[in-house]
């Protein structure tokens, strides 16, 4: 283990799923812990999907939240503005870099990270592991088998990235963010919001048993739910994802093409 000032990193050679390891292993982690996997065999995504860890390619960390607090959303909310402002420091504005609900992050019309908490439950539920999978030197090859239109660091700006020298960036950012979510969990809510660049704009929302609906997004609810408007009425997605509509990103928040 290498201690981080206030931080503790783990850092494994091959697991399934770091995910999973902070799951599992919860109990003697402290608090704040990052743990971080040179590769994953068994990545998982949101939704069930898997996430493609190549070895050495990217970052895959999972971040152990003890002082899990209600609304525990924005425990994920604090991962995905950490992961934002890490890619945004490496990037160097080549890229408009920002939040695609709930929490997935985006650059242009590609997905560049992608954000997955799981409860850790004993007798009730005592904590949270968040997973951060950041694409940072994958080729455009290998991106294709995702199966969606993916981005890496490397694909953006064209150069190679030490992930030994992201990971304490991404570090700090974890606990600058952990710190906000304990001591202002309203100030995060409203920049979690405002990073949030598809608000407004009209989109696929797919649910869950695979309905879509295409909707103008209209906000983010107090409970991180996106408000819609399903058949002329309001109404709170909770679970499920957001598809880009041809058309619907044409400024340069979002560089739409
Ligand atoms: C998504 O589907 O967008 C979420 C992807 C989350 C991937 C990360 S990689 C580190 C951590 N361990 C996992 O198994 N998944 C998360």
């Amino acid at each position: 283990m290498t201690e981080d000032p206030g931080l503790d990193i783990l850092f494994l050679q091959t697991v399934d799923s770091t995910n999973r390891y902070a799951v599992e292993h919860f109990d003697e982690l402290s608090d704040g812990t990052l743990v971080w996997a040179e590769e994953q065999t068994a990545g998982r995504g949101r939704l069930g999907r898997i996430w493609i860890s190549p070895k050495g390619e990217n970052l895959y960390v999972s971040w152990v939240v003890r002082q899990l607090k209600e609304p525990y959303f924005l425990a994920a909310a604090a991962a995905s503005l950490a992961a934002l402002e890490t890619l945004r420091e490496a990037a160097g504005g080549i890229c408009p870099l920002y939040l695609k609900w709930p929490n997935d992050i985006y650059c242009g019309q590609e997905k560049i990270a992608g954000i997955l908490s799981e409860c850790v439950v004993r007798e009730t539920i005592c904590g949270m592991v968040v997973g951060m999978g950041i694409n940072v030197n994958s080729s455009a090859e290998t991106l294709k088998r995702t199966g969606i239109r993916a981005a890496s660091l490397h694909t953006v700006t064209g150069r190679f990235f030490s992930l030994k020298k992201m990971i304490p960036q991404l570090a700090k950012q974890v606990r600058s963010c952990y710190i906000k979510y304990l001591s202002d969990p309203d100030g995060l809510f409203l920049r979690w919001k405002e990073e949030n660049r598809l608000i407004g704009r009209e989109l696929d929302f797919v649910l869950p048993d695979g309905r879509v609906i295409r909707s103008r997004f209209l906000d983010i609810a107090e409970d991180g739910g996106a408000v819609i408007l399903d058949g002329g009425k309001r109404r709170v997605f909770s679970c499920g994802d957001i598809r880009i509509v041809k058309g619907s990103l044409t400024d340069k928040n979002t560089n739409g093409k």
